[in-house]
């Protein structure tokens, strides 16, 4: 199961499109699959409002699929990543397409609500993502943001995990109070934020060392082979080490929402 917290802040703007095409076999196994989509539905399904509903940075459609079925609506979306989309198209039809957050092929004022789950950290501009969802609002639509960054309850894997992705380098500037700061300077009045319910799982710290091994995440796809070696091995054997490597662990994390309204 997931470390699903570590996208971290590639920021690699065009290139997060390779990389989530050479994630997109492992995304749903690595991040929670659809009873993670389902946990985030519930929270976010209370800011949507209908009918016209578009996820930006759809992915595998793992949210929007159990969204769609809790609202009864269609939600679009769009995506970078075509190998993301291809799953996503089986999941919910014809109804998602390739192209960039910061440059919507969607006529302004034509949406109702905009979702934004885990992607903000991985965007070259946050900021252009924000004005882009609020020029294709509707006055009065809402903004339902859901960020990478993690709060979890803290155990073993969670202490290394996080020490690698410390060590990596700087995060993304996408902390709750910058993307609120910056969704008011896109317009946005932010009407609520908190932390999503809590999203559990099982894995052991041989799992997790395995997963990093095989670079499932993000922002180790484009690390040379020196710098692997210098950060995440020595992780991957410090998990390796801890009591019981292959006894799963019961994990469990829950992340920052912002929900926002386009003024009407
Ligand atoms: C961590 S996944 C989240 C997917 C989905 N929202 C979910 O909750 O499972 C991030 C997705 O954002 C997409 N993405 C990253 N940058 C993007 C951009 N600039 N425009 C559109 N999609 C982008 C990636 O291709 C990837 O599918």
């Amino acid at each position: 199961m997931p470390d699903p917290p570590a996208d971290p802040g590639s920021g690699a703007g065009r290139a997060v499109s390779v990389s989530f095409d050479r994630l997109a076999p492992v995304y749903d196994a690595t991040r929670g699959g659809l009873e993670r989509g389902r946990a985030f539905a519930l929270d976010v399904a209370p800011w949507v409002v209908g009918p016209r509903v578009l996820e930006v940075g759809i992915g595998t459609g793992a949210l929007a699929m159990p969204l769609s079925q809790l609202l009864g609506l269609p939600v679009v979306g769009v995506d970078l990543s075509p190998a993301m989309l291809a799953i996503a198209r089986d999941r919910l039809g014809d109804r998602v397409a390739v192209c960039d957050a910061e440059r919507l092929p969607v006529a302004s004022a034509s949406i109702d609500t905009v979702v934004v789950v885990w992607v903000l950290q991985l965007v070259t501009d946050i900021g252009r993502v924000l004005d882009e969802a609020a020029r294709v609002l509707r006055p009065g639509g809402h903004l339902a943001i859901v960020l990478s960054r993690p709060e979890q309850r803290p155990d073993d894997i969670g202490y290394l995990v996080k020490t690698l992705f410390e060590r990596l380098g700087p995060k993304a500037s996408d902390g709750p109070h910058n993307v609120a700061d910056l969704a008011g300077e896109s317009g946005f009045l932010v009407r609520g934020a908190g932390l999503t319910s809590e999203h559990e799982w099982e894995e052991s710290p041989i799992d997790v060392a395995e997963q990093l091994e095989r670079r499932v995440f993000a922002s180790l796809l484009d690390l040379t082979a020196q710098r692997f070696e210098e950060v995440v091995t020595p992780i991957a054997e410090a998990l390796r080490s801890l009591p019981a490597p292959d006894r799963r662990r019961r994990r469990s994390a829950r992340y920052h929402y912002l929900f926002c309204e386009r003024p009407p």
